[in-house]
């Protein structure tokens, strides 16, 4: 018996990359929604004191993990596009799965690009805030509007995360076959509202303030609900325009 050598053929890389690919993205997926369904409502009810010292203690360990988790996510998905050539030949984007996968991959790499541009690099001034304060330092006053980004972010990512993982896991497993005719149109509407979204919550379309196009951003249950709406959008559009 060859114990384990099929591992190292190119389907069987493929199959450890997905299977460390899914580990890593869960980790990833699960820390996002810890942060803002756990962490950032409890954050909001406890005493400063206590907050500072959970943002030193805590906040700073999950963060550790939630961006080298992001990060390897989408250094595995790229390592299984590798295994299955789709890196060197792009025709596979043509094709119904590839235009499920290349959306998933865009949405994915939009929310990794908010993770180290946006929450990481903000978050940072709150923990070093946290820890100054701690140590008997002034506040730093730029600290909350660090964290408002953040926070904006987070949400918006959130978001996207309902219809990425339809795509993702549409990919392999979709229910129906799908064809790829008016795949133009469905990469131009989907990318337009993504493109939007995400200009939305950096601020560039309504600010940072508390008003209309924020309003998604204002609490996890608004969060949750645009994030259903955007799934139920992108899933329609695609039985609009994809069903044979
Ligand atoms: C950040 C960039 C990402 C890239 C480049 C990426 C890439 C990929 C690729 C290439 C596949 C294989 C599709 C196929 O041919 O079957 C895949 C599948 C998958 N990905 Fe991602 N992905 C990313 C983010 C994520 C995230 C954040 C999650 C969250 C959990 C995730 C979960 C999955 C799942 C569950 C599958 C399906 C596995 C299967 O059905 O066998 N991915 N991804």
């Amino acid at each position: 018996m060859e114990l384990g050598l099929e591992l190292f053929t190119k389907e069987g890389g493929e199959f450890l990359f997905r299977w460390g690919h899914v580990l890593a993205g869960i980790t990833w997926i699960g820390l996002l929604y810890y942060f803002n369904f756990v962490q950032v409502p409890a954050f909001a009810e406890m005493e400063a004191g206590a907050r500072t010292n959970a943002i030193d203690k805590l906040a700073s360990r999950a963060l550790w993990w939630f961006r080298w988790s992001a990060l390897a996510t989408a250094l595995m998905g790229f390592m299984i596009l590798y295994f299955k050539d789709q890196l060197t030949d792009m025709e596979w984007a043509q094709k119904p799965s590839g235009v499920s996968i290349m959306l998933g991959i865009l949405l994915g790499l939009v929310m990794l690009g908010n993770v180290w541009g946006v929450i990481y690099r903000n978050q940072k001034v709150v923990i070093a805030n946290a820890r100054n304060v701690q140590a008997g330092g002034e506040a730093n006053p730029d600290a909350p509007a660090c964290g408002r980004s953040a926070l904006m972010a987070s949400r918006q990512n959130m978001i996207f995360s309902f219809p990425m993982l339809m795509f993702m896991i549409g990919t392999a497993h979709f229910f129906y076959n799908f064809n790829a005719e008016n795949r133009g149109a469905y990469y131009g509407i989907t990318v337009l509202i993504l493109i939007v979204l995400e200009l939305n919550c950096l601020g560039v379309i309504g600010g940072k303030g508390q008003n209309f196009t924020n309003w998604m951003y204002e609490s996890h249950k608004n969060a949750i609900i645009s994030a259903s709406v955007l799934l139920v959008i992108y899933y329609a559009l695609f039985e609009c325009l994809m069903k044979p």
